[in-house]
């Protein structure tokens, strides 16, 4: 099975992949989680993207794209794969499907976490995420066990530096300038299943399911 997420920054979409990748034995595959490990290491593409991420612009098509090719080349392309946050412009869902067909392979569903734009800028305020293991929490909503330490690895919780309130409404306005066009193109391609992603995660993790056929 080969899946896409797609929907606004604080839709879910980390949340909900993380949990069904864990349950399905899926890949899971997060640009987002593999640029800030190539900042964090200090690489050529980590260089590169850093100044995009922080100012909450999106990373040339071109360095994703490579990076996405690269992982699934590791992983194997037979391999049932969630693809998170990518594509994010019609440039990179056409190189998906190019790449995917040229291994004999497709994508099956692209499931669109609608949210609400006031429901995206209290997760994202609120969002703690794991230092060492990128695991995210929510001050409120889902809060760790002990205020400011990771549940999965004990490590210590801080707020992403794309979180703070100028990038998180720059990011925002470039989901609806670059990637919403993307839900018009997965309609055409009669791909696209929308599930609420303003409701409870538990809720909403069963509405994915359900539209996934599982
Ligand atoms: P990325 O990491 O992909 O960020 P994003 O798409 O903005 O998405 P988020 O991670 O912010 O939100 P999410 O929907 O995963 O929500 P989450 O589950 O964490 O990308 C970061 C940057 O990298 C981009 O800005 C860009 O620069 C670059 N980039 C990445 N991919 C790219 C690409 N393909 N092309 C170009 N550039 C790219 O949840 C958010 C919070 O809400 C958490 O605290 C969570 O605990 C809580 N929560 C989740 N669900 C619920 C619920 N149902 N109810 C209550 N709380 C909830």
């Amino acid at each position: 099975m080969k899946v896409v997420f797609l929907g606004p920054p604080g839709a879910g979409k980390g949340t909900q992949a993380v949990r069904l990748c864990r349950e399905e034995g899926i890949t899971h595959m997060s640009t987002g989680e593999m640029l800030r490990e190539a900042v964090k290491a200090g690489s050529e593409v980590g260089l590169k993207a850093k100044s995009y991420m922080d100012s909450g612009a999106l990373v040339p098509d071109e360095v994703v794209i490579e990076i996405i090719e690269e992982k699934l080349n590791q992983t194997g392309w037979e391999e049932s794969c969630l693809f998170d946050g990518f594509p994010r412009t019609v440039a990179q869902a056409r190189a998906l499907e190019e790449m995917l067909k040229s291994h004999g392979s497709a994508l099956d569903h692209v499931i669109y976490l609608e949210t609400s734009p006031e429901v995206a800028v209290e997760r994202l305020g609120g969002r703690l995420t794991c230092r060492n293991c990128g695991a995210n929490f929510h001050i409120r909503n889902m809060p760790p066990r002990r205020a400011g330490v990771c549940d999965e690895c004990g490590g210590e919780l801080c707020q992403r530096d794309d979180d703070r309130p100028e990038s998180v409404q720059n990011r925002l306005k470039v989901y609806e300038a670059q990637t919403a066009d993307l839900i018009n193109y997965y309609v055409k391609k009669g791909l696209l299943r929308r599930v609420s992603g303003d409701l409870q995660a538990d809720q909403v993790y069963t509405k994915v399911r359900e539209a996934l056929g599982l």
